[in-house]
């Protein structure tokens, strides 16, 4: 547990950005700042934008230890370096947990009005991240990380700058919630699980949750989520979260987000290689988003006073193989009526999809639809774990999401949609095959999609088979389960 603090201190005690750790509030003042500014000096703290240090200043009553941060001139005024206090926030905690500390200062004198609501936010999140644990599965749970995060400001605290933290805490939590998801052993989340959480959000009565079952599926005509799951002992599901505006505006839009929620994939009678299957738990990373993203969204929804009206769509499957299992060569009917020759049983995200996509057309007017799927591996062959694929005709989309991404500190990185290769999946028997003849995998994946996105619709594609889970940790990021797209989806939803 993080407990944060916003608090009025002198502004004269430390440089803005100093993150002091272990200092107990009383003692800050004109000598330790000198201490500390002897110290870096000795050290010859190299002037690389965010680099950190850690000093230890002896001589007082009590030893100190400092971990000093070397701020950009941008971070003080420039929106797109707040990761950075992101970024800080999370060293901070690391830090203070391998000095066994458990008091964190974090003076922001000098960060502009502008952006200080963001920093604040950011340094929530970034603190409370680096501060995640998944113990739900240990015999013996690791102590709760107990640290006090004083953030320094020179005024009292504002109503505005409150809200700020209590948006950074909803926000963590709900990341945290899609990281713990994810981190999940697929035995232990079924499909019916991922809708018993679905089913804890608190709705108001001006929203609404329907979740459909196999025969509500059978009716609906939804041939590809029920083809992909045919070789699953357990049930699928479909969800549809609505989540409608605070105020609507002239500017205001229905927006729908699609998360693919295949709890496990196996790869179907196209089965995986062993090696590495035991990552394919991550496979219902997009679905995780979008339902924190709600659950956020609800908890933020006065605060951000939203505009739009929100749809979150998850259509939920395993991917497993038994008797009754999809063969390669079967042709599937999804809701759209566009029938879909199977041609690869691993290639099941798009087909889940589909059904999702044909059930937003039926449902919605939408005017745009963001999916979330952890959909090829190509993309990460493409562009690694540390970026998203970001496919879209809609230019107005592809900066928006952008921006967004940035303040939210996860990174996309715009593919193409290229129609070159469309013909690919050209079919003799169906209307189009579910994978190509090798090539852009990742590009294949999105033309796929884009067969069944509604007409009229602004429509966006995030590949995160990369970010969703990963090997690298450090600043706020951690081996496992990432909980990515719900801090871009809820700064998108913002604007
Ligand atoms: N779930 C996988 C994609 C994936 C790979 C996610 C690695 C996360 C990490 C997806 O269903 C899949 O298997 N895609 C195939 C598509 C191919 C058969 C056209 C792939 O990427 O190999
Ligand atoms: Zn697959
Ligand atoms: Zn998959």
């Amino acid at each position: 547990m993080i407990k944060f603090e916003l608090r009025k201190t002198p502004s004269n005690s430390l440089p803005a950005g100093l993150t002091v750790i272990g200092v107990p509030a009383e003692s800050k003042g004109k000598g330790l700042a000198q201490a500390i500014d002897r110290e870096l000096k000795r050290v010859k703290l190299e002037v690389k934008p965010w680099a950190r240090h850690t000093v230890h200043i002896s001589g007082g009553a009590k030893p100190i230890a400092a971990r000093v941060s070397v701020l950009p001139k941008k971070a003080f005024s420039d929106i797109a370096e707040i990761d950075g206090w992101r970024r800080l926030a999370g060293d901070a905690i690391s830090s203070a947990k391998s000095l066994s500390l458990s008091e964190i200062q974090i003076p922001l004198h000098g960060v502009s009005a502008n952006i200080l609501p963001r920093a604040i936010q950011s340094i929530v999140e970034g603190a409370s991240l680096a501060a995640y644990n998944f113990v739900r599965f240990k015999k013996k749970k690791a102590e709760p990380t107990k640290i006090r995060v004083t953030i320094g400001l020179s005024g009292a605290p504002s109503q505005t700058l409150k809200q700020a933290l209590r948006a950074g805490v909803v926000i963590a939590d709900a990341v945290s919630a899609a990281r713990d998801m994810v981190n999940t052993p697929p035995s232990n989340l079924p499909p019916r699980e991922v809708v018993r959480a679905a089913k804890k959000l608190k709705l108001t009565r001006r929203d609404s949750i329907k979740v459909y079952n196999r025969a509500a599926l059978k009716k609906m005509g939804a041939g590809a989520l029920l083809g992909v799951s045919a070789g699953s002992d357990e049930e699928p599901f479909m969800i549809h979260i609505s989540v409608k505006a605070r105020k609507r505006t002239k500017q205001s839009k229905t927006v729908t987000l699609i998360g693919k929620g295949v709890t496990f994939d196996s790869g179907g009678l196209s089965l995986k290689p062993g090696k590495g299957m035991e990552d394919m738990k991550c496979d219902m990373a997009g679905a995780a988003a979008v339902i924190y993203t709600a659950q956020a969204l609800l908890a933020l929804r006065n605060d951000i006073n939203l505009q739009h009206d929100v749809h979150f769509i998850a259509p939920i499957t395993e991917n497993m193989v038994n008797g009754s299992a999809t063969k390669p060569g079967d042709v599937l009917r999804t809701v759209s009526g566009k029938t879909i020759e199977v041609l690869n049983t691993d290639a099941e995200g798009r087909l889940i999809l589909a059904d999702a996509l044909g059930y937003a057309e039926k449902k919605i007017k939408s005017d745009v639809i963001i999916d979330l799927a952890t959909l090829t591996g190509a993309c990460i062959v493409a562009i690694g774990d540390r970026y998203s694929g970001l496919f879209s005709d809609s230019e107005e989309q592809i900066k928006r999401l952008t921006n967004a991404s940035i303040t939210a500190g996860e990174k996309l990185w715009r593919l193409p949609i290229a129609a070159d290769y469309r013909s690919q999946m050209d079919s003799d028997v169906a209307d189009i095959k579910n994978i190509g003849n090798g090539g852009p995998g990742a590009t294949i994946g999105a033309l796929f999609l884009k067969d069944f996105v509604p007409k009229n619709t602004e429509w966006v594609h995030i590949d995160i088979a990369g970010p969703a889970f990963v090997t690298y940790g450090g600043d706020y990021h951690k081996r496992g389960a990432t909980g990515v797209g719900v801090r871009t989806l809820l700064e998108y939803l913002q604007s």
